[in-house]
């Protein structure tokens, strides 16, 4: 998996040029790209600004040399590289595995062009895992009586190391939900209605420009 992962994010630094304004996603793939992304850096003496979706990914892009900054001072980065949980062939994604799904939305949406790099265990006909759902800890008790309505599932994440739930970088909850996604884009704003929530973790494919499925040998560009 960690080859996949190193051949998808290796695939990915084609779309670094000096002085670029990256947006930085979260998760373990990204932290992969991140590293490479440092060498690069220093080997060829290039500048990168960049604009970071979590604590995770900020912490990792200082160490790998790249120059933060923020959405206020770069509205529109030139290119956003992120990972995802699962990815159809249409690429709509569900993310936010981290948790780190309403800051990724925003750089995703911001960005020219977004690029999703995956290890290819994670394509799949079909969306089938829980979408994380960030709510606001007061409306916690309502929505998750409005989500029990349409899900078949509804779990509040737990946090590892601290006793109660996952607090997200923004200082709320996540909700586990699983629900048979017939049409993501229409699914995504009625998640998204519910007074309370945050965010939810479908990404919807017009948000998408370029999937890189990596896997032990290489990687493949899908447009
Ligand atoms: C973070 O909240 C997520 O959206 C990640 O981008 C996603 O979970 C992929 O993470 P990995 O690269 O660690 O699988």
């Amino acid at each position: 998996m960690e080859k996949a992962k190193i051949n998808a994010a290796k695939e990915a630094l084609k779309f670094i040029d000096d002085g670029i304004v990256l947006g930085i996603g979260s998760g373990t793939t990204v932290e992969v790209f991140l590293k490479l992304l440092g060498k690069k850096i220093r080997d060829e003496e290039i500048v990168v600004y960049g604009i970071p979706s979590s604590h995770q990914s900020h912490i990792s892009a200082v160490k790998s040399g790249i120059k933060v900054v923020d959405l206020l001072q770069y509205p529109e980065p030139d290119v956003c590289i992120d990972g995802a949980d699962q990815v159809d062939y249409n690429f709509n994604c569900i993310k936010g595995g981290g948790a780190a799904l309403t800051r990724e939305k925003i750089v995703i949406s911001a960005s020219k062009k977004v690029v999703i790099i995956i290890d290819e265990t994670k394509y799949s006909s079909k969306l089938d895992r829980a979408i994380p759902i960030e709510v606001l800890p007061f409306a916690y008790r309502y929505v998750t009586k409005r989500l029990q309505e349409m899900a078949k599932k509804v779990e509040l994440r737990q946090a590892e190391k601290k006793i109660g739930p996952v607090i997200t970088d923004n200082g709320n909850f996540i909700v586990d939900c699983l629900i048979d996604i017939e049409d993501v884009e229409k699914l995504e704003m009625e998640i998204n209605n519910i007074p309370g929530v945050v965010e939810n973790g479908l990404f919807p494919s017009k948000l998408i420009d370029l999937m890189i499925l990596g896997n032990e040998g290489g990687a493949k560009v899908l447009k």
